[in-house]
């Protein structure tokens, strides 16, 4: 009978030894309202092997996981499948207490690692480097890696377990879900839905990257049972589910929907978004309606990936757009979505600006203007809520024309 100190099970000998950090709400500034996860996993072989490590305030967490399952000086291979520091920087710690394990990572892996912990001896460890197709026996059982550049840095890469057919997937597959559940079947939609919005914030500008890494997993021909990331819940029930859905997200797939995304100083944007919004409800196309201080950008990522077509408004102040504008745009920037449509609207007192400053941000982005901004002086009036209403049906019929799938 399982005791309350027993650790997770995936596989005879495979354990989950990570952390639930229930209050992260900020990772590196997008917004995660249900919390996370650091994933890390102990495989006990022959070859005591533990996959990645967790953010470092949850060290003593993780080692106290471990030391559930083996005593963690033990420990023979330290898998680093990447080396940002929610999954490396308890890997100083580690070490101290196996310091006769070998590090295992990618050349840019061990180049990243120098890079952060030079000064906490990592001069002194052992490393071995390895590249797509790299086989080490730990026992009765074999890792295979495979290098995933770019997704979502360069050094990158995933664990195979043979025998076990589990995928250790790092960030790929992962979502920002703290949960006392660690499998997707125990979570219902959630799991998708979160997975939706990580991949929107975390991958979505390596698109043509993710289908050729899945070419490549159907060339190495791998079969997986289980794929295991290092955020949120393990995909036991259906691989091929989160599989087929990062080809969808990848393809740049989309359904009607418009997003009107807007910021108001005293009411006037605000009133022209309203209207642009009644406009596509009057179509019967889905519209979502954005103020930028009032929503969580991460869900707006997310939508704006599936929406062909959207609409940026902003009053001007001093001369130039308003800041979160400013910041939204800049967070589009690293992510640019691509084949996207958008017009530009907005109200000044005195002397316009923000939708020309949007306008050439948009365009530097690739976003295809559909038509020239419509801005409006103080107060809309009632014919200038008309025409942001006409504005809205002309939206809601490129969003029809334009979108090509129904996601998931
Ligand atoms: Fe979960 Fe790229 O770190």
């Amino acid at each position: 009978m399982n005791t309350i100190n027993d650790p997770l099970e995936l596989a005879e000998g495979v354990y989950w030894v990570g952390v639930i950090d229930w209050n992260l709400r900020d990772f590196h500034g997008y917004e995660t309202p249900r919390g996370g996860t650091y994933n890390a996993y102990l495989i006990v072989d022959e070859k005591v092997t533990l996959i990645d490590t967790v953010k470092d305030q949850f060290a003593d967490e993780l080692i106290e996981n471990i030391g559930r399952i083996i005593d963690p000086s033990k420990i023979d291979y330290v898998v680093s499948n990447h080396v940002e520091r929610d999954h490396s920087s308890s890997l100083p710690a580690i070490m101290k207490i196996c310091q006769n394990a070998t590090v295992i990572t990618t050349e840019r892996g061990k180049s990243g690692l120098f890079g952060y912990y030079e000064e906490e001896g990592c001069g002194e460890w052992n490393f071995e480097t390895v590249t797509t197709g790299s086989e080490i026996c730990i026992g009765k059982r074999t890792l295979m890696f495979i290098e995933t550049v770019m997704l979502h840095w360069p050094d990158n890469m995933q664990t195979y377990l043979k025998e076990e057919k589990i995928l250790f997937s790092n960030d790929a597959f992962g979502q920002h879900l703290a949960t006392s559940h660690r499998f997707d079947d125990e979570v219902g939609p959630d799991a998708i839905e979160e997975a939706e919005i990580y991949y929107a914030n975390i991958l979505m500008p390596f698109g043509s990257r993710i289908l050729k890494y899945v070419e490549l997993l159907h060339k190495l021909d791998i079969p997986i049972d289980m794929i295991a990331p290092s955020h949120g819940v393990i995909w036991r029930s259906s691989p091929d589910k989160i599989i087929n859905a990062y080809i969808n997200w990848a393809s740049g797939k989309t359904i009607p929907k418009v997003l009107v995304i807007y910021d108001s100083m005293w009411g006037s944007t605000e009133l022209m978004a309203r209207a642009i919004v009644e406009g596509v409800r009057f179509t019967g196309v889905e519209a979502h309606l954005f103020h930028l201080r009032k929503n969580d950008w991460s869900l707006l990522v997310k939508e704006m990936m599936e929406t062909p077509v959207f609409a940026l408004g902003s009053p001007t102040m001093h001369n130039s757009m308003f800041y979160t504008i400013g910041g939204f745009l800049t967070y589009l920037k690293g992510l640019h979505p691509k084949g996207k449509k958008a017009v530009v609207f907005g109200s000044y007192g005195w002397g316009g600006g923000a939708t020309k400053q949007i306008e050439e941000n948009l365009e530097k982005f690739k976003v295809e203007l559909m038509e020239d901004a419509f801005q409006i002086k103080f107060r809309p009036t009632s014919d200038d809520l008309q025409a942001c209403r006409e504005l809205g049906i002309r939206l809601a019929e490129i969003a029809k024309s334009e979108s090509n799938d129904t996601l998931n």
